[in-house]
């Protein structure tokens, strides 16, 4: 989604706005803009597609002299992606410039109320009535037009801000929408995310909600509210500018796969100490654990289909029911929560608006919350009581991969931890479980390395308009993954479906042109995986089964076969998915698909 970088230092800021940018692609974008203050005006190039055209249009930066500018990716949701639209946004008198992520709900009565006052709107957008505003209640001093319109705005919004009479300044504005600053020498700067900045800072501010930020080259000053200084705190971030770059690979998306061996060990082992696994940041008592009699887990899209996959795993541990619920859909289910529920949210970004929603509405109602996140220092990771960190590192590429497996990774040990807590678990049986665990970054790095056929397979595949991914319990919860990797890069339609449903419906569309994936790596349900690939195949689909490695009766089946490795069955689920993203990498790269960057998706979605 849209995102934002400022810039105030001793160098040209247009290059740097430009060069942060570029970084923040990945997040989905439509449009790009920068402002930059030079002799008392606000130089503004905005630019519709990719950032490449900003550049082209401005020279690479090098028309646009000045020290202080904002910039800007925008992700359309008022009006269509175009110049106008494109932020930054000047206000009726040229005087400021804004760059906004977020959606100002109530934008439609601001805007006939500035309409009745004499002001004209340009663009379709709900940003432009925050410039217009800054110019309504700007009487000279710049804090105190920021913190009024701030308390005009309703909905969710980062926002960067430019005014012509303070050359030497800018504001960021926090309130439900990511934003940090990067405390530099000589310099500061202010993002989305850290990947726009990580190459000039390592030393980050986190805004809270409600809180401002003024910046000049030699000093950052965090304000509440209210309009009173407060002492931010300041996090060195501790990977480098490499861990986001492609490193030689083809694909960001391609690199993550391949990273997923390192990330899984560098999320599990620190967490195992003598033997034991030591949640050092869950600090649930024995006592409150067996007070639990529900766990509730939700998320969105991937993260969701974590959340589907490890309901089996909690379940057959622990005995405790598990539910799982959409976050856009929990938010508005008047759900049955009390402080008897463990509410687990899954997230790689930290900043999904539906889960920070569906977290808050479960927070209200008395449960105890713990999350699952990726980005330290994110939204969600902030407001649950207890946050335990996937160590995937930064995630670029649109469709996640090493997120989504190392948070499987984390729901297996939080699996395990509350299964001994509860003292359902032999001391024979769990040490057993914790051996297998520590194997899991070779058994994902075996699931790569059976996967070299995938690239020839892809070939064969490619046209392949419409197809099926079918399994049954984890190998089911798998396949809802294995379907939206398969959709959301490479374009083509796809459905998951718990095996046995086929016949209620589905099966009306099978004929001798439907791709089918049969995911079948649990013996207990093989036999039965196996009779709905028969029942497929005598209507003619082709079939694409993924089997434990060695097992034979599937390739007397399926008329293609990828094998996944043999560890704990419990654990599967982390190398069933390895083939299915491959195949999903390699389908979309021979349809000539945009891997990293899928047409009208986000990488972090911050609205509703
Ligand atoms: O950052 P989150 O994990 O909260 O994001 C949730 C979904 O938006 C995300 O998983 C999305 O489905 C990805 N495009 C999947 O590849």
């Amino acid at each position: 989604m849209c995102g934002i970088v400022g810039f105030a230092g001793d160098q040209n800021a247009a290059p740097i706005l430009l060069e942060g940018l570029k970084l923040l692609e990945y997040r989905g974008y439509d449009s790009a803009g920068i402002a930059v203050m030079n002799e008392g005006k606000i130089a503004l190039t905005k630019s519709q597609g990719k950032i490449a055209n900003l550049c082209e249009k401005t020279q690479d930066g090098t028309t646009m002299p000045g020290f202080i500018g904002i910039g800007h990716t925008r992700w359309a949701t008022h009006g269509a992606p175009n110049d106008t639209n494109a932020h930054p946004h000047l206000s009726n008198d040229g005087k400021f410039a804004v760059v906004h992520n977020g959606i100002i709900e109530n934008y439609m009565a601001l805007r006939e109320e500035l309409t009745a006052k004499g002001f004209v709107f340009k663009s379709e957008t709900d940003t432009e009535v925050i410039v217009n505003l800054l110019e309504l209640y700007y009487k000279g001093n710049l804090k105190a037009a920021v913190m009024k319109t701030a308390a005009r705005l309703e909905g969710s919004y980062a926002l960067g801000v430019a005014c012509a009479d303070f050359p030497d300044r800018l504001f960021a504005v926090r309130e439900a929408s990511p934003l940090i600053i990067g405390v530099g020498v000589g310099e500061n700067h202010f993002a989305s995310d850290v990947t726009a900045i990580i190459s000039h800072t390592r030393n980050v501010i986190y805004l809270e909600d409600g809180e401002f930020a003024e910046l000049t080259a030699d000093n950052v000053t965090v304000y509440d509210c209210m309009g009173n200084a407060i002492e931010p705190q300041v996090t060195r971030i501790s990977w480098d500018i490499e861990a986001a770059e492609k490193g030689g690979y083809e694909h960001f998306m391609l690199k993550e796969i391949m990273e997923q061996p390192r990330a899984i060990k560098a999320t599990i082992e620190p967490r195992v100490k003598d033997g034991r696994i030591v949640l050092d940041d869950f600090d649930m008592t024995e006592e409150q654990f067996k007070n639990i009699n529900k766990i509730l887990i939700t998320a969105c899209g991937s993260s969701y289909y974590v959340a589907c996959a490890a309901k089996y795993m909690i379940e057959q541990l622990c005995r405790i029911p598990v539910t799982t619920e959409l976050a856009s859909e929990l938010r508005y289910c008047d759900p049955i929560i009390d402080e008897r529920t463990l509410l687990i949210v899954l997230s790689q970004s930290g900043e999904t608006a539906d889960t920070i929603a569906a977290l808050k509405e479960c927070k209200a109602r008395g449960a105890r919350t713990l999350a699952i996140v990726n980005v330290v220092g994110s939204t969600i990771a902030k407001l649950a009581d207890n946050v335990l960190y996937t160590w995937a590192g930064p995630e670029i590429a649109v469709a996640t991969t090493k997120a989504y497996t190392t948070q499987m990774a984390v729901m297996f040990m939080f699996a395990l931890y509350a299964a001994d807590k509860l003292g359902k678990l032999d001391n024979a049986e769990y040490d057993r479980l914790v051996c297998e665990l520590l194997l899991l970054p070779g058994v994902v790095q075996r699931a790569i390395d059976l996967s070299s056929d995938i690239p020839e397979l892809a070939k064969k595949y490619y046209k392949t308009r419409s197809l099926f991914f079918i399994g049954r319990n984890v190998d089911y919860a798998i396949c809802l993954e294995g379907s939206l990797k398969m959709k959301e890069i490479s374009y083509i339609h796809s459905e998951a479906y718990a095996a046995g449903e086929l016949k209620h419906g589905p099966i009306a569309l099978v004929d001798d042109k439907t791709l089918l994936i049969a995911a079948a790596c649990y013996e207990n349900l093989f036999e039965k995986t196996l009779s709905n690939i028969k029942e497929v195949k005598a209507r003619g689909a082709e079939v694409l089964g993924i089997a434990l490695e060695g097992n034979r009766a599937m390739s007397a089946e399926a008329d293609e076969v990828l094998y996944v490795p043999r560890t704990e069955p419990m654990f599967n689920a982390i190398a069933e998915i390895i083939p299915m993203q491959l195949l999903s990498y390699y389908v979309a790269k021979e349809n000539g698909c945009d891997i990293d960057k899928p047409k009208n998706l986000a990488k972090s979605v911050t609205v509703e």
